[in-house]
């Protein structure tokens, strides 16, 4: 058996292993390669932080992430860069089906994007710097060189703030993650994996390891023969005889979001009528958890592999609720994460497990139709921006509007599968197992079906009577900007900066 230990932590980034949560203070950066021998000379000597444990822990971290048109600005091969997803490829807006799919219509188009939407060019580079309170300044300041002046254009800085640890509408954030199985401890065989499991192979988050299909995703691969390069990276696992540009990278989903916190508590304390506890209850009913973070569902009897027994705010799967009385089928966090095995409500004999591995004996239609959730988790990144607005502050008429949202940030080995399957089938679709007109209550658009059925409704159902109907749900988020990038292993930064100079870095 492996052990996290023997994992090579120091070819990673270290986002993909901790949050950076004790680095308050954060500082994204959206560049483009002005100078590309400059900035091959800057990534060479990069202060990248890595994944590895160090006491005491860094005071500051900086971590990189390029688009495919910063990819190319440094001169990566496009024989190389074809091996990349398609997602990647075409990027996140540009494309009206993945537009479409992305709930990115109406005032969500990319058309309307502050950043990274139609017509607008893709930043080659994501830099985010993150630092103690109080010295992200300094920070920023060490890592702007000459050198680093000379390499990149700021494009833009996007807002972040540290408003604790909560997201703008008041909500503790950042409770439920999956588990990297660094150890790989868990068993991948779908056999033995009927039910919900916390803990989730590497190759779902780091690509150059096996995945929960036990395969290795598409990535490029190099031939050392023909690129004598790439003798520096590591050789991939399943074909020792190339060399994996990917290994120990992840995709990086980046999404700002524009969250009307005023709007979200005067509407509900509106349907509430003004009673405070009501209102409470009806925006905990929508996002899955109370604002302190607490579950609607009680502790699970049985222990759930990757989730420790003294986690109170993650010990849960919603199998004791099927009709959604205790926490909402449409709740934004069941949504996100259905907490689903690979069987729906796995029990019984040999013989009843046979009828519903056939299909056969399902007692509710929506028992069948959420895919399982473990080939759909997304390693969540993302930081606030915009100042403190309490929900007793929001709910008056004359609350300060100002620019509040989310940077939301997730890391992936599969845009298409993870992030964008999530965002569409499970957060932006009117049809989510069984329920119908209503989309992710906080995050979605409002916008009919095709046949104009409407969709701006909350079903809450109520143990004790008829399902209540929350309706004319307005839209509260908003995209102002998204792009699709890869974070490297520390490996390939030094490929790429060791490229040998090819075209204008601008085109
Ligand atoms: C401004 C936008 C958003 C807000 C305000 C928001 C808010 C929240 C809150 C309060 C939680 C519960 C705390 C936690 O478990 O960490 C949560 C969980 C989650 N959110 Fe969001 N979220 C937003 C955007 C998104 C997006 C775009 C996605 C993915 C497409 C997403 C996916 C998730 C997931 C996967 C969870 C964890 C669910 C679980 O494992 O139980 N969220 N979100």
């Amino acid at each position: 058996m492996t052990h996290s230990s023997d994992f090579q932590f120091d070819d990673l980034q270290g986002l993909l292993r901790f949050g950076h949560g004790r680095l308050r203070d954060s500082c994204f950066l959206l560049l483009n390669v002005a100078d590309q021998a400059a900035a091959k000379q800057w990534l060479g000597g990069a202060p990248i932080t890595r994944a590895i444990q160090t006491s005491p822990p860094p005071k500051t971290a900086l971590q990189i992430a390029f688009s495919v048109a910063g990819l190319r600005a440094l001169g990566l091969k496009e024989s190389v860069i074809r091996d990349f997803s398609d997602e990647f490829i075409s990027g996140m807006s540009g494309n009206e089906s993945r537009s479409r799919r992305l709930g990115d219509v109406g005032a969500n188009a990319p058309e309307y994007w502050e950043w990274g939407g139609n017509n607008q060019q893709v930043p080659h580079m994501l830099l985010l710097l993150y630092a103690e309170p109080g010295k992200i300044a300094a920070w920023r300041k060490k890592v702007e060189t000459k050198l680093f002046v000379k390499a990149f254009q700021l494009l833009a800085q996007l807002p972040t703030q540290d408003i604790g640890d909560i997201e703008p509408f008041g909500f503790v954030d950042g409770i439920s993650q999956p588990n990297i199985d660094w150890a790989a401890q868990q068993t991948l065989d779908s056999h033995q994996r009927d039910s919900f499991s916390n803990l989730l192979a590497v190759g779902e988050v780091v690509l150059g390891y096996r995945n929960e299909y036990k395969q290795y995703t598409v990535r490029p691969l190099i031939d050392p023969g023909s690129d004598p390069g790439a003798a520096e990276l590591p050789p991939a696992e399943e074909q020792p005889e190339l060399k994996d540009f990917a290994r120990n990278g992840s995709y990086l989903v980046l999404r700002q979001l524009g969250q009307d916190v005023p709007g979200f508590w005067q509407f509900l304390d509106n349907v509430s009528g003004g009673d405070a506890a009501q209102r409470e209850q009806l925006a905990a009913s929508m996002v899955g958890r109370r604002r302190d973070g607490s579950p609607l569902l009680p502790p699970a009897s049985a222990a759930i592999p990757g989730i420790a027994a003294d986690d109170h705010l993650n010990r849960f799967n919603y199998l004791p609720d099927p009709g959604g009385t205790r926490c909402p089928i449409g709740a934004h966090v069941r949504r996100a994460n259905p907490r689903t095995g690979d069987m729906p409500s796995v029990s019984g004999c040999f013989f009843s497990r046979l009828l519903k591995i056939l299909g056969f004996g399902l007692k509710r239609y929506d028992e069948d139709l959420i895919a399982s959730t473990r080939f759909h988790r997304l390693l969540r990144r993302g930081r606030a921006y915009g100042p403190l607005l309490t929900p007793e502050q929001a709910v008056k008429a004359d609350a300060p509007v100002a620019e509040r949202g989310l940077q939301f940030i997730c890391l992936v080995a599969n845009i298409s599968r993870q992030f964008e399957f999530v965002q569409n089938a499970w957060v932006v679709n009117g049809k989510f197992a069984g329920l119908q007109q209503e989309r992710d209550p906080l995050l979605a658009h409002r916008q009919p079906l095709n046949d104009g059925t409407p969709t701006d409704q909350f079903h809450r159902p109520d143990a004790a009577g008829p399902t209540q109907t929350v309706a004319h749900l307005p839209q509260f988020i908003s995209v102002r900007g998204g792009a699709y990038f890869f974070m490297p292993g520390l490996s390939a930064i030094r490929y790429l900066a060791a490229l040998p100079h090819q075209g204008d870095p601008s085109s």
